[in-house]
């Protein structure tokens, strides 16, 4: 089976494995896990923010991110297919008490004429306000678009002007920043509060980062404990994230190739796949997915008519061969 349901189904390598039994550990509740220490000061770095908090999970980076910059009875705006809005299982509004407000934009992007329609100020005791405004990039649900930097500034400007703040998914940005050449810190610099995965396309089998202020970290790292996401000798995952960090960030390239290869085999588009998802609408999508299992190819089905597939470090160039062939003979 080539198994292109999620960049998240990787599991690690022989090298990442052995770097995760040479780490040296301590106790992270304590902040004494020098491993997760050192991983959180390099992310911090590459970002250019303050400092970083080492998540089980990119859901709870997102969440304990977005609470940092949102009062309970306030809303953040994003677009409507975004993953705080779809795929938290309404965390936000469950746990931090949060709204949100929802834009459309077929790839996911940033429409600032709708934002700054959207937006409400502090207009006292009539309307919720706005606190913060979230992107994500790359976009998951819309096919991993990237949001130009640009857009990306544009929409910090207009936050800036209107006393909000800014929240970037960046799941999977490592995959926008090889896709474009954007240095990571720019766009670090567009985000008050940001989350980053290491366990997508990176490849590591846990963790994410939530990026920020050293007092919005100081903040987040209690949230986390109270949350239930205080981890002990946790530097044998943090060694996993260091190790991607320095093996697989520039091999991103290669999934995107192969997405390309992938689309073209489905009929779809390839200059239209900036990274590593290829989305295919299918009227029978349900009965495609099924197809392609029995060709050897696991696809999944993230809306009735529309199918997904994920590249990612498991899948050779050779997979990529095979399943663009089986495909598109479908
Ligand atoms: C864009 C985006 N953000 C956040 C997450 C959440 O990550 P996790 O599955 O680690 O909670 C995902 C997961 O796929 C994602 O695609």
């Amino acid at each position: 089976m080539i198994d292109l349901r999620s960049d998240t189904l990787t599991r690690p390598t022989e090298a990442m494995r052995r770097a995760m039994a040479r780490a040296e550990v301590g106790d992270d509740v304590y902040g004494e896990d020098p491993t997760v220490l050192a991983l959180e000061e390099r992310v911090a770095e590459l970002f250019g923010h303050e400092a970083a908090l080492f998540m089980p999970t990119g859901s709870m980076a997102n969440v304990l991110a977005v609470r940092a910059l949102v009062q309970p009875g306030q809303e953040v705006l994003c677009e409507a297919s975004a993953h705080i809005a779809r795929a938290e299982l309404g965390a936000h509004a469950a746990y931090s008490g949060i709204t949100m407000r929802t834009w459309f934009h077929p790839r996911g992007q940033v429409d600032l004429p709708m934002v700054r329609q959207m937006f409400a100020p502090d207009l006292g005791p009539f309307f919720v306000r706005t606190a913060a405004l979230s992107v994500e990039c790359t976009h998951n649900f819309a096919g991993g678009a990237v949001l130009p930097i640009e857009d990306l500034r544009d929409l910090r400007e207009l936050a800036t002007a209107a006393g909000a703040t800014v929240h970037v998914d960046g799941a999977r940005i490592w995959n926008a920043h090889v896709a474009t050449g954007t240095p990571l810190a720019e766009y670090g610099a567009v985000a008050d509060v940001m989350a980053v995965c290491l366990s997508k396309g990176l490849g590591a089998p846990v963790g994410s980062l939530t990026l920020g202020s050293a007092d919005v970290i100081a903040e987040t790292r209690v949230w986390r404990k109270r949350m239930g996401g205080g981890m002990r000798q946790v530097g044998v995952l943090a060694a996993a994230g260091l190790h991607a960090l320095d093996h697989h960030v520039e091999r991103l390239a290669d999934d995107h190739a192969h997405a390309r290869l992938l689309a073209e085999a489905c009929g779809v588009d390839p200059e239209g796949v900036d990274t590593n998802i290829v989305v295919v609408p299918r009227s029978d999508a349900p009965d495609f997915v099924a197809r392609a299992a029995d060709a050897g190819v696991r696809v999944s089905m993230v809306g009735p008519t529309t199918v997904r597939l994920v590249t990612h470090l498991d899948v050779t160039r050779e997979d990529a061969e095979k399943a663009a062939a089986a495909l598109s003979a479908l």
